[in-house]
């Protein structure tokens, strides 16, 4: 029998201000919810589907880790607002929303750390290596500072091997961003392997992981007091150690130096490989305009969206793109 009572969450995506990639490391990290968002209905069913098709879930990582310790089948319906594979966290939004619907379907009250603690465990699951960096911030929604030791307003804390992440909420002056979607699809894993590899070989790599760190701390400050002009430079520069750690490409920089006449500065966001770059600026028609002339998709940015949350309704269940693992 199939029951008709749908419970249905949403969550926001993300935008790495700077800290990507470093931040697996360790290493500090600053990350901007967005108001786009993954919404996901849920409910009890005699077979596993998603959107109405038959779901095999082990095609479907973060539906298999979500649902390792259920009983009973589930049919889900999503809509995303997010493309996948950009780098704007449909990944950790997809996870965050599902966790929460799938435990409140369970009679559970999740925390936040317990939503964190599920989406990250299926990030990890679909992509093998990582941070728990953007299941953070697509659970918490808002500002969060990763590794900031002078931030006072801990989240929580979650370790990994001889890693450590604190997290920490930040509240951030009213900024502008666009962000620029090259259209190439990126999956995030093969990324981070990539500067793993890189990592083990040269003691360059991880000079240029420690030198991110550090240019994340002033960027903080800058951040957390508006100075546009130092922030933007920052994120320039941090475009240019992640290029050199080979995670930009030609599309991704075409769009960064077309924006950069208009912006404080601009920097690839998330994975890389393709997927986003994100702008800082005042001029958000203007850099939208460029961008969409040198063939990107811009996203005009309200960032410091609401995190992880129940809602009323069903989400529409519409051909869904299924996040890139
Ligand atoms: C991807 O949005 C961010 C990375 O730093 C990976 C991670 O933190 O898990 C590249």
């Amino acid at each position: 029998m199939t029951e008709d009572r749908w419970v249905t969450a949403s969550a926001p995506g993300k935008f790495v201000v700077l800290g990507e990639h470093s931040v697996v490391y360790g290493k500090p990290a600053l990350v901007l919810a967005t108001d786009r968002r993954i919404t996901c209905s849920v409910r009890r069913s005699q077979r596993n589907s998603l959107n109405g098709e038959a779901l095999d879930l082990w095609r479907q990582p973060h539906f298999q880790y979500l649902t390792r310790d259920m009983g009973y089948c589930l049919d889900f319906l999503t809509t995303s607002e997010i493309p996948s594979g950009s780098g704007m966290g449909s990944s950790a939004a997809l996870s965050a929303a599902l966790a929460l619907a799938i435990r409140t379907e369970r009679g559970e009250f999740p925390t936040e750390l317990s939503l964190v603690e599920e989406a990250y465990g299926a990030e990890l699951h679909a992509q093998g290596n990582g941070s728990p960096m953007d299941a953070s911030a697509c659970v918490h929604g808002g500002g969060i500072a990763v590794n900031i030791p002078e931030e006072k307003d801990e989240l929580w804390t979650i370790r990994r091997g001889e890693r450590t992440w604190k997290v920490s909420d930040i509240k951030t002056p009213d900024l502008s961003f666009v962000i620029g979607n090259t259209g190439i699809k990126a999956p995030t894993g093969p990324q981070v392997e990539k500067v793993r590899r890189y990592t083990k070989k040269s003691g360059f790599a991880t000079d240029i992981i420690e030198e991110m760190g550090m240019l994340t701390m002033e960027g903080y400050k800058a951040l957390k007091s508006g100075n546009k002009e130092l922030l933007g430079r920052l994120m320039t520069q941090d475009h240019k150690l992640l290029s050199i750690l080979g995670v930009s490409c030609k599309e991704l920089n075409k769009l960064v130096y077309a924006a950069l006449p208009y912006s404080y500065g601009a920097k690839l966001t998330g994975s890389g490989g393709g997927g986003c770059m994100v702008a800082l600026t005042d001029e958000p028609d203007k850099v939208a305009d460029i961008i969409r002339s040198r063939g990107g998709t811009p996203f005009i940015m309200k960032s410091g969206s609401e995190g992880a949350r129940m809602e009323v309704g069903v989400a529409k269940g519409s051909p869904m793109e299924i996040p890139m693992i």
